[in-house]
């Protein structure tokens, strides 16, 4: 079967990235700018100047893909192109650049879902085989997820209020560390104990989740602290805020696993490059004999070559885009 090549561009927050991928799973090509030590001079994304960090180095992040590919756009099958969730300023960047070049050299246009995106970056090393149990875990999402097959996605679980990545950088800010919060935090608890008592919501039978409290209970306990002159020990702090954030993770699959057959769990998305997380996915999949899998670390946060991924699904089935295709925030995964 001839081989397909899919270019594929995300610009759904701060990094303009474009790949190429052979069958939806072999990186040809993957270029990744991010913006990110700009936005940490604000403590967080800035809207407004990310899409302008889009449309100035969209060009050059394409020109690097297709020289590492030793491909041009007229030799690739499609054009893919995150549409959805994210900023809107930023998505309609690559979403207006992937229109143009879908035009200019004739070829179809697909338009991926970024939280599809996440779940296929785990074919770039193990084939996703179906029906499996998801984790997904972003800046934007955290949802425990069946996926019974590469068209259909049950979700099980949810968080009820903030994701668990918002909450690991709300966290680092409130620990004086830079955006983004998660790898900081991450190196910060490695020297630290668990020695602050945190509390641990949603000890229930539900497969949501919930974020909010965890970061309040913080951010009163620092500033109290603070206002008393007492010492914060910043590392214990954030070894004790991960171990209770990743164990209502790791309770909730493990409700999946007691309930449901499962033989098979995947972690998704920018939070999943957390080793502590892996490491503890991995002792409990151990313990129910799931079969476990994660992305490498590199396609954990945010890049084209998992777009390019979910993109050949689509590609496969003929599911095109046409030219009025628009950014949307939010999305929703039981309908994608
Ligand atoms: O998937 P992603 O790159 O962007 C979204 O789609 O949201 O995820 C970004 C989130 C940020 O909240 C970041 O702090 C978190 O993933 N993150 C981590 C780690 N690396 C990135 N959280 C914990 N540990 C990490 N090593
Ligand atoms: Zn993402």
């Amino acid at each position: 079967m001839k081989d397909i090549n899919i270019l594929s561009v995300e610009t759904s927050c701060d990094e303009t990235s474009i790949a190429i991928i052979k069958n939806g799973c072999e990186v040809v090509a993957l270029t990744i700018l991010t913006q990110m030590d700009t936005h940490a001079n604000f403590g967080g994304v800035v809207p407004e100047i990310a899409s302008r960090m889009h449309t100035e180095n969209i060009t050059m992040v394409l020109e690097e893909t297709l020289k590492k590919s030793k491909m041009s756009v007229a030799d690739v099958d499609a054009i893919a192109v995150t549409y959805a969730p994210g900023l809107v300023g930023s998505l309609l960047v690559g979403i207006e650049f992937a229109k143009t070049l879908a035009l200019v050299y004739n070829k179809p246009l697909i338009a991926v879902n970024h939280t599809i995106g996440h779940i296929y970056a785990n074919n770039i090393e193990h084939e996703i085989s179906y029906p499996t149990l998801a984790l997904i875990v972003s800046g934007g999402h955290t949802d425990l997820v069946i996926l019974k097959s590469e068209k259909e996605i049950e979700v099980l679980g949810s968080t009820i209020d903030d994701s668990i990545g918002e909450v690991y950088d709300k966290v680092a800010r409130v620990l004086n560390m830079p955006y983004p919060g998660g790898p900081n935090i991450e190196r910060l608890a490695k020297s630290g104990k668990v020695t602050y008592d945190m509390p641990r919501p949603m000890d229930n039978d539900s497969y949501n989740f919930s974020y909010s409290g965890l970061k309040s209970y913080i951010i009163n306990l620092v500033h109290n602290e603070k206002q008393r002159n007492h010492e914060i020990r910043f590392n214990d702090l954030a070894a004790s805020f991960q171990v209770a954030a990743i164990d209502q993770l790791v309770r909730k699959v493990e409700l999946a696993f007691q309930n449901l057959d499962i033989k098979k769990f995947i972690l998704a998305g920018g939070v999943s490059a957390n080793s502590y997380l892996r490491e503890e996915m991995q002792k409990l999949c151990d313990k129910y004999h799931v079969l476990f899998h994660v992305p490498n670390k590199l396609y954990c946060t945010d890049n084209a070559a998992m777009i390019g991924c979910a993109a050949y699904p689509l590609y496969k089935a003929q599911k095109f885009a046409d030219f009025t295709l628009n950014a949307e925030s939010t999305s929703n995964l039981d309908n994608y």
